[in-house]
């Protein structure tokens, strides 16, 4: 027991050094970061990761999501919100997409568990999850932010998770990436890829309001389970490497 407790501290004081000397002289680090994790555990494939949720737990979310407030996309800082949007732009976002309120849940700390098990392996370093958000994009709706072809322009470390309860297809939208399309899925779709490497776009449904929900997680030498990740709709990721390991613990 005593062993573990020093353990416990041993690490605790490891991940707030990491923090401490990434934030020396306020310089962006991202890059050095990234090589270290790279160096000490390896890269993770350009390949995207598909797998499914199991059938109770995306019932479970879908049931969860569907009750939940929606909200506009909103402008309101954030220490994840590192983008500043035109009003042009939120205008456009205010007309094609709806923000579920997201808050923590039970379900949703599931759906993140189970993630995390499924990624576990092919992530090959520890990593820690920064940010949960969901929202309706309506069908047929325009051509432009997420729904035209981009790369999300993170900084390097970064990955995305996708989820779509509903599945895609026509009818409820799809997804491409990296010139591949992913449609006629079952529900609980799930796809993890280098959002910032690899060109994507969401596509509207035909006929149906397109849900998803999307998991934005960070690379690193020592994970942390102590982030907020239930943000606002325009949160994105953090600006300094010294906040994902600030009070880690495991
Ligand atoms: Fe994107």
């Amino acid at each position: 027991m005593k062993a573990k407790k020093l353990f416990l501290k041993a690490k605790s004081k490891l991940g707030n050094t990491i923090g401490k000397f990434f934030n020396l002289f306020s310089l962006n680090y991202f890059s050095l970061h990234d090589s270290l994790v790279h160096l000490f555990f390896g890269e993770v494939s350009l390949e995207p990761l598909v797998f499914y949720l199991p059938q109770e737990l995306n019932n479970d979310l879908l049931e969860t999501i569907s009750a939940s407030k929606l909200v506009t996309f909103d402008q309101e800082y954030n220490e994840k919100n590192n983008e500043q949007f035109s009003e042009e732009i939120i205008r456009k976002i205010n007309d094609n997409l709806i923000f579920f309120k997201i808050e923590k849940h039970w379900v949703f700390e599931k759906v993140i568990e189970f993630v995390r098990n499924a990624i576990k392996l092919p992530i090959k370093s520890p990593f820690v999850i920064i940010n949960f958000r969901g929202w309706i994009s309506k069908p047929k709706s325009e051509k432009f932010g997420p729904n035209s072809l981009h790369k999300d322009g993170f900084e390097r470390g970064h990955l995305k998770l996708m989820i779509y309860p509903n599945g895609l297809n026509l009818e409820n939208g799809m997804l491409e990436v990296d010139g591949k399309l992913y449609s006629d899925t079952g529900p609980g779709f799930c796809v993890l890829f280098h959002n910032s490497d690899l060109i994507h776009r969401g596509i509207p449904g035909q006929l149906n309001n397109r849900i998803s929900l999307e998991i934005t997680l960070f690379r690193s030498l020592v994970g942390n389970k102590r982030i907020n990740y239930y943000g606002k709709p325009s949160d994105r990721h953090y600006k300094r490497i010294s906040s994902y390991y600030k009070g880690v613990l495991f």
